[in-house]
């Protein structure tokens, strides 16, 4: 086992923790692989998980195509794992994987929890659960370890994915399960000489390449306007570009599968994703500023940045209502909203995922087409749209002469329509007229 770096200073929460908390429930456990962002909380837990349980900690990072990842920074994070005492440092480039099996199937059902968040923690999630189930597995670890606290939803969802995955496997999160508090946190890193990234003392920022979330300090405040250096991703409408861009998205069975812009026509689903992130990003779109319910029950100010998916999900939207019939337009919100919490609560894994998932599947097959837009300082506006399996006719709906409508139709099918309506509006008369008399 890898010996643990003695600490000249403060252990101060090395030695809070060992007295406040119940080490025995972690008998036995002698590798935990912990899911390593390089923020301040995974940062402290490298040597905070050694020292307290004597354990060899395996960090691990997965590349979901944030920006704050890109380059050379994730030779960066692995030689800091490393010196923070990480037995060994596993990275996988998850980005096809991430478009593929999970911001597909969120585009398909237009995931938008409340209306307003795409899900983009909430998606990456089950995939990081997956890896550190894998990871254990192969290493031979007896426990997988988070750093979400317990307040919100992130460690519904690693718990329940990894239990679903793999029930023997003991999960720790440690801000949790040892009351550890963000300012005690700061401290101890200052003191023990753990180097933080910059501003995370203001924010708790979470990144993947559907999303960026940023919760904490002042936005704890509702009534308060957020701060200008919360956007990383996004242009101050006021602030973007005074011309407008113009991209067209094509969508093949529900999946957006190229962009053009600029006369430039790109596609792949991770280089579609990414590349709107910087256009719409740059022209101010996709500040998400919503409260939030949690799983937990607590209501929380939530602040996102979500260029490539507001732009998306604005496209693909307008496309099913291209094609599908009325009542398709009418029913598939229901199953969109229930699959959206699904994914907000943890329950990826849920038998009924996938069943919700196989009617949405079922509803993309005609969902193929293109929709173009204007990016204009912080709005994304649809401009047109088409469609092979379009329900609509041009024909029948034109006013022009030559339409195949026959309006004298119109009159039978309004007498009938409206029997109710009519049957309703005389019995409310000859009640009035009772009264009346
Ligand atoms: N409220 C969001 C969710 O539950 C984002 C949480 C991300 N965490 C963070 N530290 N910013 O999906």
């Amino acid at each position: 086992m890898r010996r643990i770096p003695r600490r000249r200073k403060n252990v101060n929460l090395v030695e809070k923790v060992k007295s406040a908390v119940d080490l025995s429930q972690y008998k036995g456990v002698g590798k935990v692989v912990l899911a390593y962002s390089g923020g301040l909380d995974t940062s402290i837990m490298v040597g905070l998980l050694q020292e307290v349980l004597g354990a060899e900690v395996v960090t691990l990072t997965l590349d979901f195509g944030q920006t704050e990842y890109a380059g050379s920074d994730l030779n960066l994070m692995k030689k800091k794992a490393l010196s923070l005492g990480a037995a060994a440092h596993k990275f996988f480039d998850v980005k096809d994987e991430f478009f593929s099996g999970y911001i597909a199937k969120a585009v398909k059902a237009n995931s938008l929890y409340q209306g307003e968040y795409p899900n983009s923690t909430a998606l990456g999630r089950p995939l990081i659960a997956k890896y550190l189930v894998a990871v254990a597995e192969h290493e031979g670890a007896d426990a997988v370890a988070h750093g979400s606290t317990g307040k919100g939803n992130d460690q519904v969802r690693f718990d329940l994915s990894v239990a679903a995955l793999n029930p023997d496997l003991k999960v720790i999160a440690p801000v949790r399960d040892w009351e550890l508090k963000r300012d005690e946190e700061i401290a101890w890193a200052a003191e023990s000489g753990i180097p933080v990234p910059m501003g995370a003392s203001k924010y708790s920022v979470d990144a993947n390449m559907w999303g960026r979330s940023s919760e904490c300090g002042v936005l704890e405040d509702p009534a308060a306007e957020p701060p200008e250096d919360v956007f990383q991703w996004i242009t101050p409408p006021e602030k973007a570009p005074d011309s407008p861009l113009g991209v067209k998205l094509w969508f093949e069975k529900g999946i957006p599968s190229a962009l053009e812009f600029d006369g430039v026509k790109i596609t792949g689903g991770v280089n579609i994703v990414t590349t709107l992130n910087e256009l719409a990003g740059k022209n101010g779109v996709g500040m998400i500023d919503h409260m939030e319910d949690r799983v937990v029950g607590l209501k929380s100010r939530e602040v996102y940045e979500c260029p490539a998916a507001t732009v998306i999900l604005k496209a693909h939207k307008d496309l099913e209502k291209y094609v599908f019939t009325k009542e398709e337009n009418g029913f598939k919100p229901v199953i969109d909203k229930l699959w959206s919490e699904c994914v907000y609560g943890g329950l990826w894994y849920h038998p009924l995922m996938k069943e919700l998932g196989a009617f949405v599947d079922a509803s993309q097959e005609k969902v193929s087409g293109w929709v173009s837009l204007k990016l204009y300082k912080g709005t994304a506006q649809v401009l047109a749209r088409n469609s092979p399996h379009a329900l609509y006719d041009m024909n029948l709906a034109s006013y022009n002469v030559g339409s195949r409508f026959n309006q004298k139709d119109a009159l039978g099918f309004i007498k009938l329509y409206g029997l109710n309506t009519v049957m309703a509006g005389k019995i409310a008369k000859a009640a009035q007229m009772a009264v009346k008399a």
